[in-house]
């Protein structure tokens, strides 16, 4: 691997990949440990705090509304404030590219005293965000996006709990009205989705003691006058260990074992997709923490053939689709991801990137208005040049073609990596065997 002026990296092509790594601390339970340890009445420690420029984004924006908050490596603490103890700054609280926090925080400020405007990059003020006002003015907090997108204003609001039906499969926008439901007068707020996504709101607001119902697509919370602090040892990103594992499994001669992952069924989609496609996959050392299953995953080369994923699979690997295409431009058969049209509003429209990233790296996939589809041959792709377009998932994929394809890739805008896994190239280049 060698970089260029350009912030472009080469990732030249690996002939195995062998080794045992850790991965950081996952990016949803990071910045969800930040925002409900700023909102408990004490000190909450997180262990394994995935440090990535995402979470960094919402502890600046917790320090500009009141809260003590350090972050060291992969430790972090927090000097809770109390439910309603959040303060308004005289500036934009800037989201960065992170879509958890810009969603998830205006939920608990529409309940807090005061007016606070919500900022964040480009790519973050393209991305929807009437489906979160929508709901949160159901409740009765006063918000204004700009033509349905950040900049927003959030003018926090006594509110009253409602029950609602999700028209998007979202776990952003479910959290969203979860925490503005622990700030009603009176309960509970019940959300109810279209299909399940993950569940890790209501998993540590049940670890911090407010009182949480939820089952597969379903979630109810009652008003908290206080909350726990957290003790808290974050358990690895399952996105940041997925593209690791499909690597190990489409290089030949080859094993990677990832430590210590969060396996909740909410995230583990794409474990079960390779499992299905014919990947070796073992799950050992099964543990818990703080409600949410960890273990530790080992795969191996495998040959894979094609399969569908459909709507009903969609949220429970959302972040993984992107890779799943490189994984079906190498198996054998036709494979193909409908239903999924969300993936045109993350941090690039990842039906158009995917698809852009892919071709230009030899992997025969076509564009479809809801997905793609990817018709696979089981031999290395040609290689080529892929434009991350600041999408972080986007250089991912770029950087694994390289090393799965014959003449190598050059990934530009590489350093996007950092929005959620500073140190992938470096692991990347530890496993070559
Ligand atoms: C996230 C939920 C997902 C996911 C995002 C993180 C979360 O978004 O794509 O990377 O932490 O709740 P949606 O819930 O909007 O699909």
């Amino acid at each position: 691997m060698a970089s260029g002026d350009d912030n472009s990296v080469y990732v030249e092509p690996a002939m195995g990949l062998e080794g045992d790594v850790g991965v950081p601390g996952d990016k949803s339970l990071s910045h969800r440990a930040l925002l409900f340890g700023a909102l408990a009445d004490g000190r909450s420690e997180i262990r394994r705090f995935g440090s990535s420029a995402d979470t960094l984004s919402t502890a600046s924006v917790l320090r500009q509304l009141g809260v003590e908050v350090n972050v060291d490596g992969d430790q972090a603490s927090v000097e809770g404030v109390g439910v309603r103890g959040l303060r308004a700054p005289h500036e934009p609280l800037d989201c960065g590219n992170a879509g958890t926090l810009i969603r998830l925080i205006a939920g608990l400020l529409a309940g807090q005293e005061g007016t606070f405007e919500l900022i964040g990059d480009e790519s973050l003020s393209r991305r929807p965000f009437e489906r979160v006002a929508e709901p949160l003015r159901r409740m009765g907090a006063q918000i204004e996006t700009t033509d349905g997108c950040p900049p927003v204003t959030v003018v926090g609001r006594a509110l009253e709990a409602i029950t609602y039906e999700l028209p998007v499969a979202s776990a952003q926008v479910k959290s969203s009205v979860l925490l503005a439901g622990l700030l009603t007068d009176s309960g509970p707020t019940e959300v109810h989705e279209p299909r399940p996504t993950r569940d890790h709101t209501e998993r540590m607001l049940a670890a911090a003691g407010a009182r949480v119902a939820f089952g597969p697509g379903r979630a109810a919370v009652w008003p908290t006058a206080a909350l726990r602090p957290l003790s808290y040892e974050i358990p690895g990103d399952f996105s940041s260990a997925a593209p690791l594992l499909a690597a190990g499994v489409l290089m030949p001669s080859s094993r990677v074992r990832v430590h210590g992952v969060g396996v909740n069924p909410t995230r583990t989609g794409f474990l079960a997709v390779l499992e299905r496609m014919g990947a070796r996959v073992s799950v050992f050392n099964r543990a818990s923490v703080a409600g949410e299953p960890v273990a530790d995953i080992e795969v191996s080369s495998s040959e894979l053939t094609a399969t569908s994923i459909g709507p009903s699979e969609v949220p429970l690997l959302i972040d993984e689709l992107p890779l799943f295409a490189l994984v079906a431009g190498l198996s054998r058969g036709e494979s193909v991801v409908w239903g999924a049209e969300e993936l045109r509003v993350k941090e690039s429209d990842r039906i158009a990137t995917t698809t852009r990233a892919m071709r230009a790296t030899g992997v025969h996939i076509e564009e479809r208005p809801d997905g793609f589809s990817v018709r696979g041959v089981p031999t290395r792709p040609r290689g080529g040049h892929v434009v991350s377009g600041g999408d972080h998932r986007i250089a991912m994929i770029g950087a694994l073609a390289g090393l799965l394809s014959r003449d190598g890739v050059r990934v530009e805008g590489a350093e996007w990596v950092k929005v959620s896994y500073p140190g992938f190239f470096d692991v990347l280049d530890s496993l070559r065997s």
